[in-house]
């Protein structure tokens, strides 16, 4: 459910037209609803509100923007971090450092030093050789890094390739069946205090069986440590619930999941993390844009050239993926047409021979699940800025991102004296 609904005729974030956004920012634009990324964190939460210790990590990688970043925040969430970059942000925004869990395959000395003066709560080691590195930097400040070993359990998510994370090939977390191994040599070590394991294997999954086929083999993991002597008090579950992207598509509900989860975990007696980042923000988002123009040619269906392009909304270039297209003042006819941007690659496609609302130059249209993966995937290519965000909240709105125009990013670029 979200917030991005039709009254009289007009599509609305909440009790504001978009329009009225367009008119007075411009497009393209991302639109965020307050509503509903507030409610996406209730939802969320209460669907885990049955388990004995659950902590809930928004992976600000979906949508990194302050005031969405606020939102989670005041609804009680920390955060994953992935980047000294989204570390400073989360801090920004008000988390509390034991709230904040710092993962990725590449963490680099200085943002592993940034987390230790921000006492994070859990550094998640993908490799022996990280955890050695931590602990050596941890030890030479006198101190000691909470940390959990990322676990490759080898488990295919069912989702895009691209979006993997869990099968032996990916390049995440410690080989399933040398956990135990490493786990013992990293807890014998000064500077970390091993507290236990995580595991993230994909996202926009669809279906819960994989995730509880590897949360089933974590609980096996779990109960071999404990057997083995060693101390395991936190377990994170990582993210990856997935949304649906068409009107028709059915997905898992959070509160399936966490009957999921409940089951699956019963008896671990463990800390539970999560790190929601799609199914938190992802309905909470729109990408409005204008038509340019409509090219028509020969017998094949038109091209509706819009103003948004693959740099302002990447995922339909970079995997395929489907974002529902809709007029903002639909006017009643349908036309089967291409939606495509300005950008001079063929790639730079939305949709190909897709029955839509009938749109003429000068209409507005949304991408609609834009609000995760969305303008934080942005680039400038083609030397087109970066797109402003706004967030709705009742009949008021809000820039959050000022729009980056080209002579901004042109500024920041210097022709050498010796080619002057
Ligand atoms: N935790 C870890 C360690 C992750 O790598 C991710 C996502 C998440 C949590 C959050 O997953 P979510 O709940 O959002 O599925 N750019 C792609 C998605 C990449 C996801 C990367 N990792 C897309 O646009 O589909």
């Amino acid at each position: 459910m979200n917030h991005f609904e039709y009254k009289g005729g007009v599509l609305y974030a909440e009790d504001l037209p978009l329009s009225v956004i367009a008119r007075e920012v411009g497009t393209p634009v991302y639109v965020y609803s307050r509503a509903t990324l507030e409610r996406h964190a209730r939802v969320f939460k209460a669907a885990l509100a049955h388990l004995p210790n659950a902590h809930i990590a928004f992976a600000i990688k979906a949508n990194p923007n302050l005031a969405v970043l606020k939102v989670m925040q005041r609804e009680g969430l920390g955060a994953d971090v992935v980047s000294g970059g989204e570390l400073a942000r989360a801090l920004i925004a008000g988390m509390a450092g034991a709230d904040i869990v710092f993962s990725g395959v590449g963490k680099m000395p200085r943002e592993m030093i940034q987390g230790l003066e921000a006492g994070i709560g859990q550094f998640n080691i993908e490799s022996e050789e990280e955890g050695v590195e931590l602990a050596a930097i941890a030890a030479s400040r006198g101190l000691r890094a909470a940390c959990a070993l990322r676990v490759n359990p080898d488990v295919d998510a069912g989702t895009h390739d691209k979006i993997s994370t869990g099968k032996a090939e990916n390049k995440f977390g410690v080989p399933y069946d040398r956990t135990g191994a490493i786990y013992s040599r990293l807890a014998k070590l000064e500077g970390l205090e091993m507290r236990g394991l995580a595991v993230h294997i994909g996202s926009q999954l669809q279906s819960l069986d994989p995730l509880e086929t590897a949360f089933t083999k974590m609980g096996e993991l779990l109960r071999e440590l404990r057997a083995g002597g060693q101390i395991v008090t936190t377990m994170d579950l990582g993210g990856g619930l997935g949304v649906p992207y068409r009107a028709d598509e059915v997905f898992p509900t959070p509160e399936e999941y966490g009957a999921m989860v409940g089951r699956v975990t019963r008896g671990w007696d463990t800390r539970l993390v999560f790190e929601p980042g799609r199914a938190i923000t992802g309905n909470a988002g729109v990408l409005l844009t204008e038509v340019i123009r409509v090219k028509r040619s020969s017998n094949r269906a038109p091209f509706v050239v819009v103003d948004a392009a693959m740099n302002d909304l990447a995922r339909p270039a970079m995997y395929g993926a489907w974002h529902d297209i809709d007029a903002v003042k639909p006017n009643g006819q349908r036309m089967v047409a291409n939606v495509v941007g300005p950008i001079c690659e063929t790639g730079d496609t939305f949709a190909t021979g897709r029955d839509i609302d009938a749109l003429e130059a000068g209409d507005l249209a949304v991408f609609r699940t834009a609000g995760a993966y969305g303008a934080t995937m942005a680039s400038s290519y083609n030397s087109r800025g970066f797109v402003a965000e706004v967030m709705v909240d009742g009949d008021k709105f809000a820039v959050v991102a000022d729009r980056i125009l080209p002579a901004q990013i042109s500024d920041a670029e210097r022709v050498p004296e010796w080619l002057a």
